[in-house]
Order: C-alpha cells, then structure tokens, then sequence
C-alpha cells in the first residue's frame, strides 16, 4: 500500500504544485475565505469526495467512506487562512492581493489535505473506515476550529491528526512530537486608574505611569520568583495607553499583553495570580485597577499512540533519518488544541526549509518560502498514516 500510495503521489505532484501556487497567489484573511473555500470544495468534489461548504462559516469538509461501516471517524484537519503581511517574496506566484499573504504556510496545509483526499480517494476501496478532512478557516484568529466544532464537525471522531509547516526543518524530513506541541496563549487587559495632577507636583496626583511602571516589573519578577521555572509562564506586554501630556499626571493607563504557558494547572492558577500581583502594586499607591484575564487556545498536547502511528508512518515512508523527534515545545500557539478537547489527535512539524540556503525565513515573514517538494513528504506521510490508522484497528 505504501508504494501505490507514493505512486499515485508522485503522478499528482505537479498538479499539487499548481493548487499550491493558486490558493498562494489568491491569499484571503481569517473568515473571509470565500474563494479558497470554494475552490477547495471544487477539488474535493471532483475527487468523489462527499463535500459541505459553509461549515464553521467559511469553512469545508469532505468525507470519504472506507469500507467498515463503523460510526467512527478519523479526522484530518488542515487551516486556510492568510495573514494581513505585505508579501516580499519576489516570486512569480506571489500574492496578487494588496497587504495579504500567506506566510504562515496554511497553503500548503490545504495542498496537503486535498492531496491526501486526492490519493485516499483512488484506493478507498481499501481504506478501512471513514475520514473526515476538514478545511478550517480563521486559525489565524484563534476561532476557526471553535466554529467548526460548533457545527458539528467532531461527532463522532475517534482522533485527528494535522500538519503545520516548519522553515527550520529541511523539506524531505518531519518533526513530531510527544507531549506538548504548542503552548495556552491568553489575552491580559490590565487597567490602573490613578489621578490626575501637575507633572511638578506629583504628591498631589496618583500617577498611574509610574504605577504601571510597577506592576509590570512585579510581573515579571515575581515569574522568575514564584512560577515553578520547569513550568515555563511568558508574559508580554505588547501595548500600552496612557497619559495626556508631557506636563499632566496620567490619571489611566491600559496595559494588554500575552500569557503563554505550558501546563494546565500552572495556566489556571495564572488570573488570580496575577490580579493579587496588580492588586498588591496598586494598593500599595492608592491606585484602582481592573484585571481581565481571557482564556484563548489550550496547549496542543499530541497524544502519545497517535504520535507514534505518525512516527513509524514517516520512518517507513522516509527511512527514521528523515524523522525528527523533537527535543522541545514552541510556545507559539495554534487552535488544533480546540479539537483535542474532544477527541485524541496529534499534529506534526513539515520541514519546508530549502537545504541549500543558509537563511530560511521564518513564519510570518514577508519573504517566508517553502521548498514545495514537501508537498509530497506531507501527502504521503498523512494518507499512510490513515491507512494504518484503520488497519489497527
Ligand atoms: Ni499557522
């Protein structure tokens, strides 16, 4: 099974590298993804792919049927969604739309779905149960996978797997993961309501700057201080607002931030920890505060026998060489982690950094690239794994 599945890869690579080169040149921004929706509903469909659109707003899925007729379903999910960048590329497929591109990679997760659709669909008279590929919108923002499931698109699935393109692992090689892939990223809104006064006489004033001032460095001092260091907690504060002129005590300041951590009890403790931080800071210099604390994505934290089925899919795909198990999590975020609140799953790292550069760009940089000859490394990896998927069961 694997060499046809490797065959039937190969035949399509060239038309994979076109739909590749269309959704990038047609980038479209988080709920917005109309054509991209469309289009990949279009290759679905002429694939003999059972295909709804408009699922989670702008979002698509297509289901193949295996031969069980099991109620269970093996989800593959894969984003759509561009980023409002400038691209800088230079190449000849470049986005054709002004300030929009896709430098997250979330083109090639779509190739990548549809050309695993595309392959499962030419031997699912031999695939085992029944797959659900879902095409999300909106990952950018943290809701797409939420509107999904809001629709129902996890009934019944017994795990998901998905895929994210990484620049620093060369294109031909994968990453996986065990444990924790990605970090919880939460939103902090921290308000200090001083008074107001003459900048030359400032014990006649709160002076909310200078508190802030404050409150930011107990913040940061207090993680070193009181956070378990082996549970790692980042806090940014990104923006802050405040003050009127030069000579005008600030009587408000608004300070917003990100709260990145690895483990769910550390994450929970995280609003009152920090509320009794500001309130102690404040307190202490007559100022009134209001903290508020919301909860965006959980960590992805991969699932160890998914995890394994697509390490021994890669190695037996790709010889253990070109598989690597990676040593440490990101502390980026990623919406995957909304599905495994429902079922178990495991997302994987695809290499599309070109191994004769010295310089990949990162993700979100506006001359990110990727070596497309990972299309295939991804579509052969995903569709193997979901046919061992059923054969173990
Ligand atoms: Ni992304």
């Amino acid at each position: 099974m694997l060499n046809r599945i490797k065959e039937i890869a190969t035949t399509l690579a060239p038309r994979l590298v076109e739909i590749r080169r269309h959704i990038h040149s047609h980038p479209e921004l988080s709920g917005q993804e109309y054509q991209t929706a469309a289009f990949v509903a279009g290759v679905l469909s002429s694939s003999g792919l059972h295909v709804e659109e408009g699922v989670g707003k702008t979002g698509v899925i297509g289901e193949l049927q295996g031969t069980q007729h099991s109620e269970k379903v093996l989800a593959i999910r894969t984003d759509m969604d561009a980023l409002p960048i400038q691209e800088r590329s230079g190449l000849e497929y470049a986005s054709r739309i002004e300030g929009v591109m896709h430098a997250c990679g979330h083109d090639v997760h779509s190739t990548v779905g549809l050309g695993t659709a595309m392959v499962l669909s030419q031997v699912a008279g031999e695939l085992g149960g029944k797959v659900r590929f879902l095409f999300q919108p909106a990952e950018e923002i943290a809701q797409g996978a939420n509107w999904m499931i809001k629709d129902g698109v996890m009934n019944h699935v017994a795990a998901v797997l998905g895929v994210h393109v990484f620049p620093s692992i060369p294109a031909g090689s994968i990453g996986i993961r065990y444990g924790a892939l990605t970090a919880a990223a939460d939103d902090l809104e921290i308000i200090i309501i001083g008074e107001s006064g003459h900048g030359a006489r400032p014990h006649e004033a709160i002076d909310a700057i200078w508190i802030a001032s404050q409150v930011i460095t107990a913040l940061q001092q207090a993680i070193s201080r009181t956070q378990n260091p082996l549970r790692p907690v980042v806090l940014s504060i990104g923006k802050i607002n405040g003050g009127r002129a030069a000579n005008v005590i600030a009587d408000k300041v608004e300070l917003l931030g990100t709260v990145r951590s690895l483990h769910p009890e550390t994450r929970d403790k995280l609003p009152s920890w920090i509320e009794n931080i500001v309130a102690n800071v404040c307190n202490s210099y007559g100022a009134k505060y209001q903290v508020n604390y919301r909860q965006g994505v959980p960590s992805v934290q991969n699932d160890y026998a998914l995890t394994q089925l697509l390490q021994s899919s890669a190695e037996e795909a790709w010889t253990s060489e070109r598989v690597q198990v990676l040593p440490e999590p990101s502390l980026g975020a990623e919406d995957f982690s909304v599905y495994l609140e429902h079922a178990p799953g495991s997302m994987f790292r695809l290499g599309v950094g070109y191994k004769d550069r010295i310089i990949n760009h990162p993700l979100h940089h506006p001359q990110f690239e990727v070596d497309e000859s990972a299309i295939i490394t991804g579509v052969v990896t995903l569709a193997y794994a979901v046919y061992k998927y059923w054969q173990l069961k």
